[in-house]
């Protein structure tokens, strides 16, 4: 029998779906609390609609269900803080602070919280980014993110919060859609490779950007949860290198499997966004202190895109 009662705020989202399913098979599906801002379809239970700047209600959750762990997924992504800065700080700040204050009074014992590669910037050195480096973001998203590092960091420092957490690349999956990021060009091309076989990208062709797909991604998130404590040095968040490439190198392995693809391009207000985020990413810690290894590289991750969104 699990002792852990797990929470996922923000479980229709990207990362959450794919989360969910995970957790549920490890620790079964009873002792996995989905919840989100609104449901979407028939949601499996336990299933609650929770937003996470509602501390109250957050709290009758972690009760109801006796919580030990929250995965704290719900934020603004990228391109849709663009265009509501103040909510997104709001939203991507308070969630978080929320959250870290139920874990400082001993409500819960562990938390997840996703960063990203979003927290670096244009004067940081672009290639085989270090973990520590220049830090400054210009993007909205950008700034949250790395406030909330900081505030991860000051938590576990000050009052010995237990929470991880990993810089993602840009994210790709089959199961669920991703919402309203820069690099969600990744994810649309293989639908429209299949659909139209041809995509116009919002990105430039030569645009190279660390991406992952989804189930390294959360087998990284579970490994860095299993963890022992003392093996978890870092606690304001991980880089995780992921696969670097450009959408002209993903539409030439589109080609390997679908030979008439074609793809143009017309960036928009993303392009400056992916222009100052790093292009390739060095996880060194993250493979020493928790044994990371990550397993899907571009042709491996295209085969499967294709094959599964066949079906
Ligand atoms: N993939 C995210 C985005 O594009 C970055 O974390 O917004």
């Amino acid at each position: 029998m699990s002792t852990e009662r797990i929470l996922i705020i923000g479980s229709n989202g990207q990362i959450g779906f794919e989360l969910a399913e995970a957790l549920r098979k490890k620790y079964g599906s009873e002792n996995v609390v989905c919840s989100d801002i609104r449901a979407v379809g028939e949601p499996i239970a336990p299933f609650e609609i929770l937003d996470v700047l509602d501390k109250e209600a957050m709290l009758s959750i972690l009760k109801k269900y006796q919580i030990s762990q929250v995965y704290l997924l719900a934020a603004l992504l990228s391109a849709t803080a663009e265009k509501n800065p103040k909510l997104a700080w709001d939203l991507n700040m308070n969630g978080l602070i929320n959250v870290l204050d139920f874990a400082k009074d001993g409500t819960i014992k562990k938390i997840f919280w996703p960063s990203s590669i979003a927290v670096f910037g244009p004067t940081t050195p672009m290639i085989n980014t270090p973990q520590y480096s220049v830090m400054e973001p210009n993007t909205i998203y950008g700034i949250s993110k790395l406030a909330g590092e900081r505030f991860c960091e000051y938590y576990h420092q000050k009052y010995k919060v237990d929470v991880r957490s990993i810089r993602y690349p840009g994210l790709i999956g089959w199961k669920s859609a991703p919402g309203g990021g820069t690099t969600d060009y990744a994810v649309h091309i293989y639908h429209e490779a299949l659909k139209s076989k041809s995509y116009e990208c919002f990105l430039s062709g030569d645009t190279t950007l660390p991406m992952m797909y989804l189930p390294d991604a959360i087998r990284a998130t579970m490994q860095l949860m299993d963890a022992p404590s003392s093996d978890v040095k870092i606690r304001s968040s991980y880089n995780l290198a992921g696969i670097s490439f450009n959408p002209e190198q993903i539409a030439s392995a589109i080609r390997k499997r679908i030979a008439e693809f074609t793809i143009s391009y017309k960036p928009d207000f993303r392009q400056a966004i992916a222009n100052s985020w790093p292009q390739s990413i060095n996880d060194t810690e993250a493979q020493n202190d928790w044994g990371w290894k990550m397993e899907y590289d571009l042709d491996k991750m295209t085969n499967e895109m294709l094959d599964n969104l066949k079906k």
